[in-house]
This record gives structure tokens, sequence and C-alpha cells, in this order.
């Protein structure tokens, strides 16, 4: 297949691209490098590029047929979401609503959307499925669930056919240590945690020790990026092949405390990692763990790196030899 990879240059877009190559796909990754990196398109062809631009996207799909696109440009924070709104409905919606009616205009109908858990907001239930509506609690989320709609809508009337993927805590790198997480700034846990073990932080913030959990951190599940571009792939060849759209949850379905986190990465790294514990964070939900078993069942999507201690050991890797390279 031709594939059509929006922010390919980011973290999860990066290893899909990679996925895709082993595969044996060809991809062209339009990304803006904003926060993607170039050294991270590891193959196929770079063009550098904003979504939101009608008549350079219009220029790429005329210059070849894509079988599909996959579209991971998206700011991310959920902090700044709620802080800067604007930036978040012109990135997260009103671009895609331009990808949408350039593919329309090009023909091209198959669509991979990265979508998030946090349309589910505060989900009332331990394990969330895709049967939970929606009620998200911040304007990143909001952006998420209203694309999906804008897709459902597109697929209703002019035949679009999309994979909406709701991940939850995306972590780890590529198993083969070429490529990983690199946000600037970083604000995810693992990440931050790692960089504690380096030396590079002084400590880890936990924020937030009140909750209803069992040792008071919040609960997330962390899925391997690894697996995360599996699903994909699956997800596109389940289009083709089936027709219909999909929306699915991505995860491990365990729940990891933050404290637990930082246990895996004291062993995996073998390091002292000191901590310090802080208010909450706004936004943050208690708990939030997928049922995933839909994924299962459509797409015979198995993680395989379900550990924590392989996540944390793959992320380990990449850390590391960033700091012996700085
Ligand atoms: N955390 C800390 N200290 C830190 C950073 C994070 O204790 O320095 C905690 C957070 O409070 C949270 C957990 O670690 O409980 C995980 O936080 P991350 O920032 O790594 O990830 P989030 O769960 O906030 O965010 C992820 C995705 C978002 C998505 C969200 C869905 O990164 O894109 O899940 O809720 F929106």
């Amino acid at each position: 297949m031709n594939i059509l990879v929006i922010g390919g240059a980011g973290y999860i877009g990066s290893h899909m691209v990679k996925f895709l190559h082993r595969a044996g796909h060809d991809t062209v990754t339009y990304d803006n490098l904003s926060n993607g990196h170039a050294d991270a398109v590891l193959h196929g062809t770079l063009i550098e590029g904003e979504l939101n631009d009608r008549s350079h996207l219009d220029e790429v799909f005329a210059s070849r047929r894509f079988d599909a696109v996959m579209h991971f440009a998206s700011l991310i924070e959920v902090g700044e979401s709620m802080r800067e709104p604007a930036r978040y409905y012109a990135n997260n919606l009103a671009a895609t609503l331009t990808l949408l009616e350039a593919m329309r205009n090009a023909g091209c109908d198959n669509l991979v959307f990265s979508s998030s858990a946090a349309v589910y907001g505060k989900p009332p239930t331990a394990a969330v499925s895709e049967d939970q509506p929606p009620s998200p609690i911040n304007s990143y989320g909001r952006t998420k669930w209203m694309a999906e709609q804008m897709m459902s809508d597109f697929a209703a009337a002019y035949g679009l056919r999309y994979a909406a993927l709701r991940y939850f805590n995306a972590a780890g790198a590529d198993p083969e240590g070429e490529l990983g997480e690199r946000h600037e700034p970083e604000t995810h846990l693992i990440p931050l945690v790692l960089a504690a073990a380096l030396g590079r932080r002084t400590n880890i913030s936990i924020l937030g020790t009140d909750y209803p959990t069992p040792d008071g951190t919040c609960l997330r599940d962390y899925i391997h990026v690894w697996d995360l571009a599996r699903a994909h792939l699956l997800a596109v060849e389940r289009l083709f092949s089936h027709g219909e759209c999909l929306t699915l949850n991505l995860g491990n379905g365990d729940g990891f405390s933050v404290r637990q986190v930082i246990d895996v990465a004291r062993r995996v790294t073998g390091r002292e990692i000191p901590v310090a514990e802080c208010p909450r964070r706004p936004g943050d939900p208690p708990v939030l763990v997928a049922d995933a078993s839909l994924a299962g069942k459509l797409l015979g999507w198995m993680p395989e790196y379900p550990a924590l201690e392989d996540i944390i050991t793959h992320a380990w890797r990449w850390e590391s030899s960033r700091a012996t390279i700085n």
C-alpha cells in the first residue's frame, strides 16, 4: 500500500512509518516539524507542510495515489488545551476538516485517525469500553470527540471510511532502539521519570497523592507505541476488507499507579529516582483503563509488549542512548 502519514515525524507517527516500511508498504510523511523531527522519519519521503494548507495538500494528493491516510498530527497537552483552546480547535479540528476535504477532493476514502481516551473524561467504570458515551473534560478531549463526529458525518454523506483509534497512554519506544519519545517540553510521566533516573532532573513530581486509588496516585493504562502501530495497520486492512467504520480503544487493560511506574523504572534502570509529592494537576481523571476487547475481536489485535517492564525497558534504552549522544 501507499500511505500518507500526516504527522509522521512525531512520536507515534515515526514508529508507524518504520512499522509500515517493515510490512512492505510505502509512505509519504507530511509534517510541519513543529513538534516532530525530520531525522525521526527513517523511511519514505518527507514533505514539510502545514495541515491547514489546502493547496499544498491538494498538490500532495495529485502527486500520487494514496490507498489510505493515517493522521497523527495534533496538539496533545491537556493543560495547554485549557489555556489556549483556540490553538487546539485550529490544529486538531479545523485542520482535520481541511484534510477531510482534500481527501474527498482526491477520492481518497480511507483514514485512520489518532483519537484519545481523553474523549471519555472521567469515566464511571474501572475499565472503559467504547459503549461509554464520550464526555470530555478538557478542550483537547473535546477536539478529538468533535473530530470523530465530523468523520462520522463525512462517512454518512460522502462515503469516508475511517477508524478512530482511542489511545490510552502511549508509551515505550522502538524495540530496536532507533526511535523514541522526544517531546519538547516533555510532560509525560515515563520520559520524565527516566530523565530523573539519568540525573537530568533532580526528581520526579508525583502530581497528586490523595486520589481514591490504592496508593493515592492516578492509575493509567500504558500501551506500547509499537503495539499502537500494529493496530493502525490492522485497522487499515480491516477498512479494506470490511468497509465499515471503526471506533476502538487501544490499551492493555491494566492500570498502573504513578508510584508503580516509578518503582518499575527503579528496577529497570537500577538507579535512584527521587520523588517530590505535589498537588494534583487540573484535569487528571483518577483512573483511566481501557477495555480494548473490541480491538482484539475486530482486528485480531493482541499487544506484543503488554508488560510495563518491557515498555519502560525500551523507553530507557532510548533515553539513555540519547544521554550518551548529548
Ligand atoms: N504525572 C506525574 N508527574 C509528572 C507527569 C505526570 O505524576 O511529572 C502523572 C499524571 O498526573 C498522570 C500520569 O502521571 O496521572 C500520566 O500522565 P501523562 O502526562 O504521562 O499522561 P496523561 O494521562 O495526562 O495523558 C495521556 C496522553 C494525552 C491524553 C490523556 C488522556 O498523553 O494525550 O492521556 O487522558 F489526552
